[in-house]
């Protein structure tokens, strides 16, 4: 297991990232560029300019944390790299780049599911943690709770109707006029903390349905109506007008659309894990990751829920929860040590002809 030298690659959405892990878990070497700035300047991921930037930085990412790692390609065993979900533009990226250095160093490849990474990263955090155990993975596209068997084996207990937490929190973020070259959650995060959570009265989404989806697209619009009514409201935009106000009362909006979003979350893990323990008795850990999973906020109010239920919390540091390459080479060493690979491909693609 030490042996083996993974290369793991992400481009499925804003970040390209790139790292080196090794079979045992030791990451040797991981490099994030991100696009967040990129994001702020435009409002919103536009595929072909996520596109251009991806090819723009990602020979240079891969080539930092392979020397972060004091590595070269000669030293790997195999790479690993996302191959969905995400924007098809931007995973061709990084796929592109798998396939050149696999070709070049004569290296298997494995592909990697984005939201598979997110929940088995936590067993690189957590060499205690065994299956089966329960993930719920919160990210800027996904809301997912899965109840993960095995590698590879999964069965989905609830996903999202509509819009994905992450989504809800840099809109929120985004009307509320925060700067959000960082990213919408944190500064959203951030500004909750100066709130009163109890001021708006926002309605707890789903409620009646007594199953494990989730729906944000109801609470957003909640939201914008009450920064619509707030704010001096001059061409019914609350982004031009989101400069309303003092930061208080946009910080009373913020908490307590960041409680209700959250006991959304909670209410479904309670459920999940009875359905859970349905399924498999001996279930005692709950996973907490992706991008909105480094929220303080949400692991606190989740560590309540565990300590109920007597079961674990294992969520990632911050670092790993975001969009990483980490999680994706190790994705690709749990596959690989079960045989799940490809083969080599051409030492030289067509495409490098043109
Ligand atoms: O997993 P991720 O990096 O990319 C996707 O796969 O989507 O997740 C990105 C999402 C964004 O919506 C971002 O605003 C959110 O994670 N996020 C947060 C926080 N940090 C990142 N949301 C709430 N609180 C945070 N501290
Ligand atoms: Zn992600």
């Amino acid at each position: 297991r030490e042996e083996l030298v993974v290369l793991g690659i992400e481009t499925s959405c804003d970040d390209t990232a790139a790292a080196v892990v090794r079979g045992n878990g030791q990451i040797l070497g991981q490099i994030v560029s991100s696009q967040a700035d990129l994001l702020s300047r435009y409002g919103g991921v536009a595929p072909k300019m996520a596109e251009e930037a991806h090819s723009l930085v990602i020979d240079q990412v891969v080539q930092q944390a392979l020397d972060a790692s004091n590595l070269t390609g000669e030293d790997l065993s195999a790479v690993a790299v996302t191959i969905g979900p995400g924007l098809s533009l931007c995973l061709r990226v990084g796929v592109t780049k798998a396939r050149r250095v696999a070709g070049r160093f004569n290296l298997p490849i494995i592909g990697v599911h984005h939201m598979e990474a997110h929940a088995l990263v936590a067993r690189l955090v957590d060499n205690d943690l065994q299956f089966p155990f329960l993930a719920l993975l919160i990210s800027g596209g996904h809301n997912l709770l899965i109840l993960a068997r095995d590698v590879g084996h999964y069965v989905q207990l609830g996903t999202t109707i509509d819009d994905a937490i992450g989504e809800a929190y840099d809109k929120t973020a985004r009307w509320l006029g925060l700067n959000i070259s960082k990213g919408g959650g944190p500064a959203l995060e951030e500004l909750a903390r100066e709130g009163d959570s109890d001021s708006v009265k926002f309605k707890i989404p789903m409620r009646q349905y007594k199953d494990c989806n989730f729906s944000y697209a109801g609470l957003k619009t909640q939201v914008r109506l009450a920064i619509e009514s707030r704010s001096a409201c001059v061409d019914n935009n609350p982004i031009s007008s989101a400069s309303f106000q003092d930061r208080k009362s946009r910080a009373d909006i913020a908490a307590s659309f960041q409680r209700v979003a959250v006991l959304h979350l909670e209410e479904r893990c309670e459920r999940a894990i009875q359905w859970a323990k349905e399924m498999e008795p001996s279930i005692n850990c709950l996973v907490v990751s992706g991008g909105v999973a480094s929220n303080q906020y949400i692991r606190s109010r989740l560590s309540y829920v565990v300590e109920r239920n007597r079961i674990r919390l294992v969520c990632p540091p911050p670092k790993l929860c975001t969009d990483n390459g980490v999680m994706v080479a190790w994705t690709g060493i749990e596959h690989f040590l079960l045989g799940r690979f490809d083969q080599p491909p051409p030492a030289r693609e067509p495409e490098d002809y043109v």
